[in-house]
């Protein structure tokens, strides 16, 4: 067996994959988080590391399987979040995670000392979620913290660091801290020194797949499991979704709707160029990359549409309601931006809106039309691959989107391409569990490995009719966001 860890931002979870592929057995624990002031989300660093112990120690009972057949652990991990260790390698302080929105001033102070230079090194503009803002925020803000930091962390490298007692960093997180030379797989000296940072601040690097140790023995022992375990060391959650989902080749796509959703693109190099409008990260297989745009409120809108105007019914039965309204909700549109956006308009304060509200609407219209909003925002994103010049006609849906025919359906019309659905789909756990399974020698390649354990199920075709209604109203979505913008 391997384990794959998936360390998000409400729980982590734990799953036991077979050599067949099968998932044979689950556990999972949550954690808090804490909002002290608008804008902030932290977490304590420790409860990642109890909540994993704890669910291993579940995962190890409920499965009976013996410590000594579990060949391999790896992880996937919320990205961006920062931990800072001092000499004794103890957080200074709770980590601040990627959904945190306080940094707005040190972005700018990024872009003024850096300008053209930031998105030629690390290919991403400075957003409010990324590390280094952050950094810059404790430096600034926690002056007896910072001095106290000699090494900063990302949650999941955390975590094992706890396990293991090595400290290191895979080149797919590493992406997110905007401090990694994206092409050159190094950590860029320049931004370095232009923020006053030593490189002894950035922990070794290392490929996702890569054995970065064994368990220490007395971890092992609390976790039911062997402390000659090999440890590999794990990916970011959406290099280790897209893995999960075999997005391991060019002309594959991926979206994702859970809280956020994700639109992520397979890159086998780092030559296209999407001018820092997408996110551009090094993946979780070598030397491949992907772009990727985030909606922030995906799920969330979906799930603050029911908590506050449909208590009372089921998931399902709103989604079955919403399915019986034509394609355009009857002309009424939504953009979800309750929580702000990222992709295009990287904005924290921006906020969602209903257009063309008709006497005749009832609540299953307005269901749509949410489904629809969220849809339109990740199709913002379609748009920019295929403006850059790719060609996206292929996308795996993952997450809580693909769980529902109504809005595949809605997926393949409003992205105008084949959408195809996973069976038994599993989401990051898997992907970091198959990075445990090729680290360990199971398969040859990360390639061998997705095309025996991802298996699709169902694919959604465009329909013509619908697909040019969408076209429409996507042109007329797209310019909400301007029109609204000078009321936040
Ligand atoms: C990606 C991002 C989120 C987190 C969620 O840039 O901020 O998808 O990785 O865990």
């Amino acid at each position: 067996y391997v384990i794959g860890i998936d360390l998000g931002t409400s729980a982590v979870k734990a799953l036991l994959l077979e050599r067949n592929g099968e998932v044979r057995a689950e556990a999972s624990r949550s954690y808090p988080l804490y909002h002290e002031h608008s804008g902030w989300s932290e977490q304590q660093p420790d409860d990642w590391v109890t909540g994993t112990i704890e669910a291993l120690q579940e995962l190890m009972q409920v499965s009976g399987a013996g410590a000594d057949a579990i060949e391999g652990i790896s992880f996937s991990g919320q990205m961006h979040g920062l931990v800072l260790l001092d000499g004794e390698g103890n957080p200074v302080r709770n980590a601040i995670l990627w959904n945190d929105t306080r940094t707005t001033a040190e972005c700018r102070e990024i872009d003024a000392v850096l300008g053209d230079r930031l998105l030629r090194i690390t290919r991403n503009p400075a957003l409010e979620g990324f590390t280094l803002p952050k950094i810059l925020w404790v430096k600034k803000h926690e002056p007896i913290a910072f001095a106290k930091s000699e090494l900063f962390l990302l949650p999941k490298d955390y975590v094992r660091y706890r396990l293991t007692g090595q400290l290191h960093m895979d080149y797919s997180d590493a992406a997110g801290t905007l401090l990694l030379d994206i092409a050159g797989k190094s950590w860029s000296a320049e931004v370095l020194s232009a923020f006053g940072l030593v490189a002894s601040f950035c922990p070794p690097l290392a490929e996702s797949h890569a054995c970065v140790g064994t368990l220490l023995p007395e971890q092992a022992a609390r976790c039911g499991l062997s402390a000659e375990t090999k440890v590999f060391a794990g990916g970011a959650d959406n290099a280790c979704g897209a893995i999960g989902a075999g997005i391991l080749e060019e002309g594959l796509t991926m979206c994702s709707i859970g809280t956020s959703g994700v639109i992520l693109s397979y890159e086998q190099g780092s030559s296209r160029d999407y001018e820092g409008k997408v996110h551009f990260f090094n993946h979780g297989k070598q030397e491949a990359f992907y772009a990727m745009g985030v909606t922030l409120a995906a799920g969330y809108s979906l799930s603050w549409f029911k908590n506050t105007f449909a208590k009372d019914e089921s998931f399902n039965d709103l989604l079955a309601g919403a399915g019986d309204v034509e394609p355009g909700a009857n002309g009424l549109l939504f953009t979800p931006y309750l929580v702000g956006e990222r992709t295009p308009h990287a904005d924290s304060v921006i906020r969602g809106s209903f257009i063309g509200i008709d006497g005749s609407h009832e609540r299953t219209h307005f269901a749509r039309a949410v489904m629809e909003g969220i849809t339109f925002s990740l199709n913002e994103s379609v748009d920019l691959f295929r403006a850059a010049g790719k060609t996206v006609d292929t996308i795996i849906s993952i997450g809580g989107g693909a769980q529902n025919p109504v809005w595949l359906q809605m997926q393949a019309d409003i992205f105008n391409a084949n959408v195809v659905a996973l069976e038994n789909e599993q989401g990051p756990g898997l992907g970091a569990a198959m990075l445990a399974a090729y680290g360990s020698g199971w398969f040859d390649s990360l390639d061998a490995c997705a095309e025996r354990f991802v298996k699709r199920s169902a694919v959604y075709t465009p329909q013509p009719s619908a697909a040019a209604a969408y076209e429409g109203l996507f042109r007329i979505y797209q310019q909400v966001y301007a029109q609204t913008k000078a009321m936040n």
